[in-house]
């Protein structure tokens, strides 16, 4: 969808957006992390901010330049997310989480270094599960009316898996998107399905994640409006 000029559809709208990936710290100097680049969550914040909303940008561990226009809050790790989004969730008409969150974080976090010792064994990490925030925020709406918007990457079985993502989360749209190895994660175009909690599914070819961006606000837009 080109828009030579954009439209302040968005107007008086504030949209809270997380993007890039957590990570999860082991000890001072390593993490769990992911291969999200943020990229899909800047242009929906570029996008947003020339569509007139007001943007808040809740980035994790991306390193892009902050995007004209958003204010922008950095976390790090998932539980430091969720407190972001859910103190900026109140006053938001619309939540997008397009952030690759991690699932599972490190049992324990070591203050010091992990040393390799002489003939020992590799040590096992254990695993906790984090909060999931879109689940959460679907369910416990923070304001009357708000639109809660996730994304899924899936390998196999994308449309199958995504209708049923969808249900889970208890979202209102949910972008799936298939990746491989060398689709997506890093790259400049996307190519997604829309699914909407009403059934409807809106496919966008390949092209740029700022098109992409630009379907999710349309949709958006229009359920704003209806409300
Ligand atoms: N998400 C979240 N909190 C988590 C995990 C995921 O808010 N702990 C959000 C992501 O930001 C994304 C959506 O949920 O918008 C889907 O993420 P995905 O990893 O595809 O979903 P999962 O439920 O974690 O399923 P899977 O087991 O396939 O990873
Ligand atoms: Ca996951």
């Amino acid at each position: 969808l080109a828009r030579g000029v954009a439209e302040p559809d968005l107007a008086g709208r504030h949209v809270v957006i997380s993007a890039g990936g957590t990570r999860e710290p082991l000890d001072p100097v390593r993490f769990l992390g992911n291969r999200s680049s943020g990229k899909q969550g800047y242009a929906l914040a570029r996008t947003a901010v020339a569509r007139g909303a007001r943007v808040t940008l809740i980035e994790a561990g991306t390193g892009l330049p902050d995007p004209a226009g958003a204010d922008v809050v950095r976390v790090g790790t998932a539980v430091q997310l969720r407190e972001a989004v859910l103190k900026a969730a109140p006053d938001a008409d619309v939540v997008v989480m397009a952030a690759a969150v991690a699932d599972f974080r490190p049992a324990e976090y070591a203050t010091g270094k992990i040393k390799k010792k002489d003939g020992e064994e590799a040590p096992a990490l254990n695993l906790v599960r984090n909060p999931d925030i879109l689940a959460e925020i679907s369910a416990e709406r923070a304001r009357p009316g708000q639109l809660v918007v996730g994304f899924a990457a899936e390998t196999d079985d994308v449309l199958a898996n995504g209708r049923a993502k969808l249900r889970r989360k208890g979202c209102d749209l949910l972008v799936v998107n298939e990746v491989g190895e060398r689709r997506t994660f890093g790259a400049e175009e996307n190519e997604a399905v829309v699914l909407a909690a009403d059934g409807r599914e809106t496919p966008v070819p390949y092209g740029p994640k700022e098109a992409l961006a630009d379907t999710v606000w349309d949709l958006v837009s229009e359920s704003l409006r209806s409300r």
